[in-house]
């Protein structure tokens, strides 16, 4: 058995489930209506109602006792001083850094970073503002209107789901596309509506090695030369962002068209970063700066409030608790917001990347569950897909609720609407439908009709949900946001005792395709393959 398991705090949450297991949310909603003003915190612009969760007073008790035995603040601490908490690749983990506005130097391998985040942060602020203001100009002298951020996983979901989250703020007449599919169709689709003479392109990699980047961005200078595109013009059309700037060199990209990012700082937390870059041209550095900010105002909630009001530790303890004790499997992620739509892809990539792992920090097969399967979709169009299976489904899927008071759009009416049925699926998912009341609603039938219908019309409930709930949708309130998930992530592979920062597994994905291209190209593999992949290969030639 393995020590978490063994441990007291673990043997204790094991002792204390059966006791709450059975019960239902609605009676205790029933007796002590006050619920909601216990189970809440605050914090960066957001408020977070957790009332709705399978949990008591001593539930809560319970899993801070887990998260104080798995020693979260000290790893906590170790990461934004810098440590190399990345163990397996020796690398400290300082995504904050880049947006730390404290003033205070952060340090990793015994030199201070932020002289070098905030150099970089200028050279974003120039040429962003220089490609709105039109002072970068395309070959023939006409202003950028089209910007293509070639980029795969970290290096294009996360500034993929910020531009289209923060679209209401976007320059006009200055539109960002990504290109991230190795799929020629989906960078020949983007092309068709682009100018070469008026298209940027930023390649971002922060290894400048990944396959289907480095395809895509050959295929680009392709296009853009077939098109008319002067091979002299090339860096005022391309430019890079990486941590690799011999490759990116020799891709034929010059040093001064080159933004630079580093090796603590991972690719699914890069979008604070010069990986940022698209962002920041779409809305403009200032925001861009704001939603830094949120980050951090998030950062200093996590690194300082006491773990029982600390709302990244919270939402982690919900989800150890369903994961490990009750057994649900998976999470949802539902934003009632149109512009969060790449939300739950996103975090995807944040949650099950991170915590994706078998082996803990000691080298040992864990022998409890880790990382759960995430996945969801924007309200109220999840409601008419896939809710049906979280209301009457055999499966529980604990979620999270994203709700901002007020929109974007122009039409108050709307807005309420999409509020009101946020708060109606939380409130129907909690209570269910007795039969009892599945009969009354059908008093008009005949009483056979009635009985027959019932147990179909019945609802068990006690399905948790948390609501996150911001005034709106902003830079500094998305920032927020993200870095209360990126620190949700954090604190569950810390209980897990797991390193959230390496990927081997996706690393040998990278491997194994560049063997079977081999193949298919030249018919023999440049590595072992098994007969059931030689035969596909085959099929495929
Ligand atoms: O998806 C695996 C991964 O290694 C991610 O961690 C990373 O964000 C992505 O590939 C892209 O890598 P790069 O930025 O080096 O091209």
């Amino acid at each position: 058995m393995s020590t978490l398991v063994n441990s007291k705090a673990w043997q204790a949450l094991l002792k204390h489930y059966p006791s709450v297991k059975d019960q239902h949310m609605r009676q205790w909603f029933e007796t002590d209506p006050r619920r909601e003003q216990r189970f809440n915190v605050s914090a960066a612009g957001w408020y977070l109602d957790y009332s709705k969760n399978r949990i008591t007073d001593e539930t809560l008790e319970l899993l801070l006792d887990l998260a104080r035995q798995a020693g979260v603040e000290s790893l906590r601490d170790r990461m934004f001083g810098g440590d190399k908490i990345n163990h397996t690749e020796e690398r400290a983990v300082l995504h904050t850094a880049l947006r730390n506005f404290s003033g205070k130097p952060v340090m990793a391998g015994g030199q201070d970073v932020m002289p070098m985040v905030s150099a970089e942060r200028r050279r974003l602020r120039d040429f962003s503002e220089a490609v709105r203001g039109g002072k970068w100009r395309g070959y023939g002298g006409q202003q950028i209107t089209d910007i293509v951020n070639i980029g795969i996983g970290g290096s294009d979901l996360g500034p993929h789901m910020v531009c289209d989250a923060l679209q209401p703020y976007a320059q006009r007449g200055l539109k960002t596309h990504f290109v991230s599919n190795v799929d020629g169709y989906h960078i020949h689709h983007i092309l068709e509506s682009c100018r070469p003479e008026t298209t940027l392109f930023i390649i971002s990699s922060k290894t400048f090695s990944t396959q289907e980047t480095l395809n895509n961005a050959r295929a680009a200078r392709a296009w853009f030369l077939e098109n008319g595109g002067p091979e002299g013009s090339i860096d005022k059309h391309f430019v890079a962002v990486t941590s690799n700037n011999k490759l990116a060199a020799e891709f034929g990209i010059s040093p001064a068209a080159q933004f630079s990012m580093w090796d603590w700082v991972g690719g699914r937390y890069s979008l604070w970063s010069a990986i940022g870059l698209p962002i920041a041209i779409s809305i403009g550095m200032d925001r861009f700066e704001e939603l830094l900010r949120g980050a951090h105002a998030m950062d200093e909630h996590f690194r300082t409030a006491p773990l029982k009001s600390n709302m990244p530790v919270i939402l982690a303890l919900l989800g150890v608790w369903y994961n490990n004790f009750f057994g649900y499997e998976s999470f949802a992620i539902l934003p009632y917001i149109q512009q969060l739509e790449l939300l739950p892809n996103y975090l995807q990539q944040t949650d099950m990347e991170s915590n994706g792992k078998r082996i803990d920090r000691e080298g040992r097969e864990v022998d409890y569950e880790t990382g759960p399967i995430l996945w969801g979709g924007v309200g109220t169009n999840a409601q008419h897909a896939f809710f049906q299976l979280l209301h009457q489904g055999t499966k529980i899927i604990p979620s999270d609720f994203i709700i901002a008071r007020q929109g974007h759009g122009p039409y108050s009416q709307q807005q309420r609407m999409l509020v009101a049925n946020a708060v109606a699926q939380m409130e129907t998912l909690m209570t269910g439908k007795t039969a009892a009341e599945a009969r009354r609603e059908m008093s008009a039938l005949p009483a056979g009709r009635q009985e027959f219908l019932a147990p179909y019309k019945e609802f068990a409930g006690n399905k948790p949900s948390n609501a996150l709930l911001t005034e709106k949708l902003t830079p500094e309130t998305l920032g927020a946001l993200i870095a209360l998930y990126e620190h949700k992530v954090f604190v569950q592979g810390a209980v897990w005792n797991i390193n959230s920062y390496d990927q081997w597994g996706v690393e040998y994905g990278k491997q194994v395709a560049q063997t079977v291209l081999q193949a298919l190209e030249s018919g023999t593999a440049g590595g072992p393959v098994s007969s059931s992949t030689r035969s596909l290969v085959e099929r495929l030639k």
